[in-house]
């Protein structure tokens, strides 16, 4: 079973090259079925999401392409199937990207029910609404989702909670739609935006993205593009978080900082220094960490899949922290494996009370979840002594070569697969 090896103790001194946003990603990669053009996509990350999505688009007809290893080309123009049931897909939330994508060109889809990580109860009703104010059917039979219509037609959508799922599966649904959709109350994260410039590059007429009301002329077809997904934010807000964590000295490059501008405030405020600049973040952590509070909430507002790593660093703490999810009402369940690091959290409800303890210490943990994963692991490296982290295949979801980039900053971590490698490790960490 792989794992991580890891000895703390060390601040992450250097920098790192951030790739391209998994979250972003996934749903252009979906978009590409909507042209029978040949679509060009640079930036890609190559994460197990990622590659699942394309696997699944590959088993429908779909001809892919990497032609290097953050580079694919996709042409959909013999999709064969619209009926998506392989057994991976069922485990990444974002197959249901594929939902929108080819309800939006083809009029029907079948996808499985999503999967994903295990953070709360995710609802579909808002994906549903949406589709069904365009005018489709939608069914659920024998584990998926089915979608048919005989013609989309624009409409005025209200959503009732702000979903970056929903609004962009509603988006990619109604880019071919006659007539005009507006999407209220629609999701603004960078990546929404992101899929809507992929979109409009491919003949959509979409604006809005990046605000509430998002307003989408129908257009009756979209042609091949060449698009780079944008950076991603959370691994760069992770890594940022590593030099907070570990008293270090981090340089985030090709990264965009507007994105970033909820994460970098929590790192002042805890007493980091961050310096901006056109593409990168340096964060040096050099004074004692001090509390704060934290709400987790739709962009700009501070990301939830960023609140593993800022309790990580709050633990760390002087004086009582709180933070509150607002998203996921099941994202503390890596509070107890960070309980038996030495942490002082106690959870209720939706908010966690953060007492900070000066140092934590290594132990045997397992990984709830892709975010809450990548923030043990952070813990692990500003621990005293040796850890293991276990179930990483829920971190490579969505960090590409994440020990890898660690290492590279001065972190003494490996991924092992047997005993052996471990007590190899051992023996050379001493
Ligand atoms: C996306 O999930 C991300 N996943 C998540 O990232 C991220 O945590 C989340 O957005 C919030 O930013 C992908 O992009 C693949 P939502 P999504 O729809 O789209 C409720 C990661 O670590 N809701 O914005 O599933 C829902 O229950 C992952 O990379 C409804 O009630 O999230 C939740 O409380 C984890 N009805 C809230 O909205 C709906 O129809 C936000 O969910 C849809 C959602």
């Amino acid at each position: 079973m792989e794992q991580y090896a890891i000895k703390g103790g060390n601040p992450l001194v250097g920098e790192v090259e951030i790739g391209g946003a998994k979250n972003a990603a996934l749903p252009i990669l979906a978009a590409s079925v909507m042209t029978d053009e040949t679509v060009y996509i640079e930036n890609m990350p190559d994460v197990r999401d990622t590659n699942v999505l394309l696997c699944a688009m590959e088993n429908i007809g779909v001809i892919v392409k990497r032609t290097d290893r953050h580079k694919v080309t996709l042409n959909a123009s013999n999709i064969s199937e619209l009926v998506v049931e392989d057994e991976n897909i069922k485990k990444i939330r974002a197959s249901y990207y594929l939902i929108g994508a080819l309800l939006g060109k083809y009029k029907h889809a079948e996808v499985a029910l999503p999967g994903g990580c295990d953070i709360g109860c995710r609802a579909i009703d808002q994906h549903i609404k949406g589709f069904r104010a365009l005018g489709a059917e939608v069914k659920i039979e024998h584990g998926l989702i089915k979608t048919h219509a005989e013609h989309l037609r624009g409409s005025h959508i209200y959503m009732d909670v702000v979903s970056v799922g929903a609004t962009i599966n509603i988006m990619m649904a109604a880019v071919m739609a006659e007539g005009t959709t507006i999407i209220e109350n629609s999701a603004k994260e960078p990546h929404v935006v992101d899929l809507a410039n992929f979109l409009n590059s491919m003949g959509a007429n979409i604006k809005g993205a990046g605000t509430d009301v998002i307003r989408i002329k129908g257009v009756s077809h979209l042609h091949g593009t060449e698009y780079a997904v944008i950076p991603d934010q959370i691994e760069a807000g992770t890594f940022m978080f590593a030099a907070a964590v570990t008293k270090g000295d981090v340089t985030v490059k090709n990264v965009i900082p507007k994105h970033l501008e909820s994460i970098t405030a929590k790192l002042l405020e805890i007493g980091c220094e961050v310096e901006e600049a056109d593409d990168c973040i340096r964060v040096v952590a050099s004074k004692p960490l001090q509390h704060t509070q934290v709400k987790t909430l739709p962009y700009p507002g501070f990301p939830t899949d960023m609140q593993p790593q800022i309790t990580v660093a709050l633990g760390l703490s002087k004086g009582t922290s709180i933070v509150t999810e607002s998203i996921f009402e099941n994202r503390f369940k890596y509070v107890d494996e960070l309980t038996r690091m030495g942490a002082n959290i106690k959870v209720e409800g939706n908010t966690a009370i953060i007492d900070g303890v000066s140092r934590y210490t290594g132990a045997n943990i397992s990984a709830p979840d892709l975010r809450a994963g990548a923030a043990l692991v952070l813990a692990a490296m500003s621990a005293e002594g040796f850890s293991t982290v276990d179930d990483i295949r829920y971190i490579e979801r969505g960090y590409e070569d994440f020990h890898l980039k660690l290492q590279g900053l001065g972190a003494q971590i490996e991924l092992v697969e047997t005993e052996r490698d471990l007590q190899k490790f051992k023996l050379k960490i001493g």
